[in-house]
């Protein structure tokens, strides 16, 4: 299946089929230097088969986790490329989810004022997510994408093979930012979580999670609008990302998916829907109740940048397959957060 993302400057396609990695070659001009970025958790395997591919391939493998979108291992990728001699039309390809994505499409953007990207996700959550869109970016110590820039890719390949490997709570994170898609843009995606084996089905799973995003990133290609709907379960998942701590970096802490999950049930406004999405979330193994402590959530989303004097603009909604924009008042958060009883502040669970 083929979906082609048509933006002002520069378009692409993105590629879903099962094997597609054993066809990149075919897909994208190989025929020149590449530096194939992934990391250690990620089968050797697949940059492997991207490598042999290519006329002159090199492999950087750095270490797996979020801690590698860092500025120290970005400049190691700078030199790598030098090393390999990449000059302006050659090429930066990620091998790996998010992480490798993000950091490598940044190496990209930078590299000689920005030379050719090319991203085959190997996650649930990149090939959902963040493959698309555009938005490349490392950290600044614990703070998450502040050092970025928009670089579009030349081509997205994504091989649901590659997620035969992925261990089933990476897989179902992923899935979190799926029910995400069919909650605001598409009822029957939800209605595959519903009545369906997700594993079964994951290619039109992948397919109809990538329409939305990409219905929602063309028509808002610099996230000034419309993109904000991606958003939904993002303001209060942020924040319970950042107390509960992000797992990987923290032992018991949330993947991003899963503070997500949590984010989105207080912003749905019918209470019907809100049980089935809690039912969908039990099936596949996502939090379903909130294990975190609400006032630590609330001080720190008083922190959250979309926060301005004292309004916060959430996504909500109303029923299945639409969304609406609320900006209230952070009070009015704490009401969300707490459902109906409004405890005072400080005793939170
Ligand atoms: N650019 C965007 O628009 C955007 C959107 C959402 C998230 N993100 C970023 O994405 C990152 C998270 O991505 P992620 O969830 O893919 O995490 P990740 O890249 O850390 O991958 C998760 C783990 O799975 C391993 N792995 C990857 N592919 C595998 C496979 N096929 N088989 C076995 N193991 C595999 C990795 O080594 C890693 O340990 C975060 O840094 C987040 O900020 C970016
Ligand atoms: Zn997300």
């Amino acid at each position: 299946m083929k979906l082609s993302m048509r933006l002002h400057e520069r378009s692409y396609d993105i590629i879903l089929k099962r094997g597609a990695l054993q066809w990149v070659g075919q897909l994208a001009d190989l025929d020149r230097r590449v530096l194939i970025v992934t990391d250690s958790g990620v089968p050797a395997q697949y940059a492997e088969t991207v490598r042999a591919q290519c006329r002159e391939g090199t492999i950087v493998t750095v270490p797996q986790g979020e801690a590698s979108k860092s500025l120290a291992v970005f400049a190691r990728l700078q030199q790598a490329a030098l090393d390999a001699h990449l000059g302006r039309g050659d090429l930066i390809a990620a091998v790996g989810g998010g992480v490798v994505g993000d950091l490598a499409g940044f190496v990209a953007a930078t590299y000689m004022r920005g030379i050719d990207f090319i991203n085959c996700p190997t996650t649930t959550l990149s090939q959902i997510d963040s493959s698309i869109g555009g938005k490349v970016a490392v950290d600044l110590g614990e703070t998450k994408n502040v050092i970025g820039a928009f670089w579009q890719p030349k081509l997205v390949v994504i091989d649901p093979d590659t997620l035969a490997t992925l261990p089933r709570r990476q897989f179902v994170n992923g899935l979190a930012e799926a029910v995400k898609a069919g909650l605001i843009c598409d009822p029957e995606l939800f209605g595959i979580f519903e009545r369906e084996d997700p594993e079964e089905k994951i290619e039109e799973i992948l397919y109809r999670s990538l329409q939305v995003k990409k219905k929602i990133v063309e028509q808002d290609e610099t996230d000034r609008g419309q993109r904000a709907a991606l958003n939904f379960g993002h303001t209060l998942g942020h924040g319970i990302e950042a107390v509960r701590g992000v797992r990987g970096r923290r032992k018991n802490g949330y993947y991003h998916g899963e503070c997500v999950a949590l984010g989105m049930l207080p912003m749905i406004e019918d209470r019907q829907l809100a049980k089935r999405v809690r039912a969908v979330y039990r099936k596949l193994g996502l939090p379903a109740r909130a294990g975190y402590n609400k006032e630590k959530v609330l001080a720190q989303m008083l922190h959250d940048k979309k926060a301005g004097g004292g309004q916060i603009t959430l996504v909500k909604v109303p029923g299945l397959g639409c969304w609406r924009l609320d900006k209230v008042p952070v009070e009015a958060l704490r009401e969300l957060v707490y459902g109906k009883a409004l405890p005072a502040p400080g005793q939170g669970e």
